[in-house]
């Protein structure tokens, strides 16, 4: 069986690593991939945004089944496409894809259907916005409409910098066309949980929770990035809390979006934060999230095609969906200097050989000369397991120590918090 998965991060990488496990996949390309998947993936070199090429691509090497990975190609549509030549396909049509696509959209929804979230206004005009913050309580927080890789959240705390927000985005346009509509919203206060859900717009099969680090900085200080570490389960995510979860949020989500005629299949993906009024959505993506995906697919024990394609044929409720006990970190090991200005084009040098308990995704690497250089920000995931969260920390730090290139940085502290709260939850027991 010939699979092909769109995307070329550290996401990937560690979906392509979790199909691998099935004996009847013979074939895995990346397109475009990159130079460490390379190793485990045939990679392409067709951009992930390029869907007429995509979609080629598929037709004249008879993929039998595609999992299109990044948000760009499926907001653009990518498994439209796929669909519409006879590839069965793991992620969202575009319609469905606008959950992440486009914040007023999600915004507009979870209000239409009651779904907890933060209280917001929008704005497609610069005069009314700025108007509307001359009294908005502070801190607020601006959200560029559209996507922008990651990076269209500004907390302002002062009535000037939520000011100087719009302007940025709305006027001077950093973020293209995604500014062109804005989200103001209250700020809210509380632990952040990451979910990812399998969802066939029928049944929700939520997974293991997850804490992203989203900070550049130890002790979450410095500039938002992509991620620099993630943590599973997240030991703030209760039972009781999962369970408020799914009848507040998750099957609400599910059903909304069936009665709009955009019905979610895919990887449904709930950025929540627990506030004291109880959970509320930040955000929705409408894919797996990155670096999470780098933590929660270790502990799956079902295998990922399996459920991948009863997502695709509407089956999932007929499919078991099994994570592990343990527990999982991810170091996210970064060129110095990201997210900003950094330099790339170190050689990487890998342990040659991991234990069963650890795992290497690459993000921005290429391969040169038969050597594998650092070509990005993230350059990669160092990751491990075990049966318990402080064991899981000290063997992805231990693997993270092993990995060498020139400038090389990774927080210090991935995790700790969490560990904090089992300390307490143990304290009280
Ligand atoms: P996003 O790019 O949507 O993931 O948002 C980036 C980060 O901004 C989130 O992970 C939160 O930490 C923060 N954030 C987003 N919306 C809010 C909000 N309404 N209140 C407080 N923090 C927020
Ligand atoms: N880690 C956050 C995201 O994937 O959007």
């Amino acid at each position: 069986m010939k699979i092909m998965v769109v995307g070329s991060g550290g996401r990937e990488h560690a979906i392509i690593k979790a199909l691998k496990k099935n004996s009847a996949i013979t074939e895995i390309y990346a397109l475009p991939g990159n130079g460490g998947i390379a190793k485990d993936a045939v990679c392409v070199n067709i951009g992930a945004k390029d869907i007429q090429g995509i979609t080629k691509f598929a037709v004249e090497n008879k993929i039998d089944f595609a999992v299109v990975a990044p948000d760009d190609p499926l907001v653009l549509g990518a498994v439209d496409s796929l669909k519409n030549v006879g590839i069965p396909c793991f992620g969202p049509e575009k319609k469905a894809a606008i959950i992440e696509g486009s914040k007023v959209f999600s915004k507009n929804l979870m209000k239409k259907y009651g779904i907890p979230t933060a209280a917001y206004e929008v704005f497609d005009n610069i005069g009314d916005a700025l108007s509307y913050l001359e009294t908005a309580p502070i801190p607020t927080v601006i959200k560029a409409d559209g996507l922008a890789l990651g990076k269209g959240v500004i907390i302002a705390e002062t009535r000037e910098k939520a000011k100087e927000a719009v302007k940025t985005i709305m006027q001077d346009k950093i973020f293209g066309d995604s500014g062109n509509s804005v989200v103001i919203e209250e700020f809210l206060e509380g632990p952040e949980v990451s979910v990812l859900s399998f969802t066939d717009g029928k049944t929700i099969v939520p997974m293991i929770s997850s804490m992203d680090h989203k900070r550049a900085g130890d002790n979450d200080t410095g500039l938002n990035t992509g991620g620099m570490g993630t943590i599973a389960p997240n030991p703030y995510y209760t039972p009781d809390i999962a369970n408020e979860c799914m009848e507040k949020i998750f099957l609400p989500t599910i059903d909304a979006m069936n009665k709009e005629g955009r019905s979610f299949s895919g990887c449904l993906y709930f950025g929540l934060m627990l506030t004291k009024s109880g959970p509320k959505v930040i955000e929705y993506n409408c894919r797996f999230g990155d670096p999470e995906t780098q933590v929660v697919l270790p502990l799956l024990e079902s295998d990922l095609y399996t459920i991948m394609k009863a997502v695709s044929d509407g089956k999932l409720a007929e499919t078991s969906v099994k994570f592990s006990q343990g527990a999982c970190c991810c170091v996210v090991v970064a060129s110095s200097g990201y997210p900003e200005k950094y330099e790339t084009g170190f050689e990487i040098s890998v342990p040659e050989k991991l234990a069963d308990f650890e795992e290497i995704y690459i993000a921005g690497a290429k391969q040169s000369e038969g050597k594998l250089l650092t070509a990005g920000g993230r350059v990669l995931g160092a990751v491990a397991k075990a049966q318990d969260l402080k064991t899981a920390i000290t063997r992805a730090y231990a693997l993270a120590e092993n990995i060498k290139f020139s400038n090389s940085y990774y927080r210090k502290d991935i995790g700790q918090r969490a560990l904090k709260i089992y300390d307490c939850k143990k304290e009280k027991n």
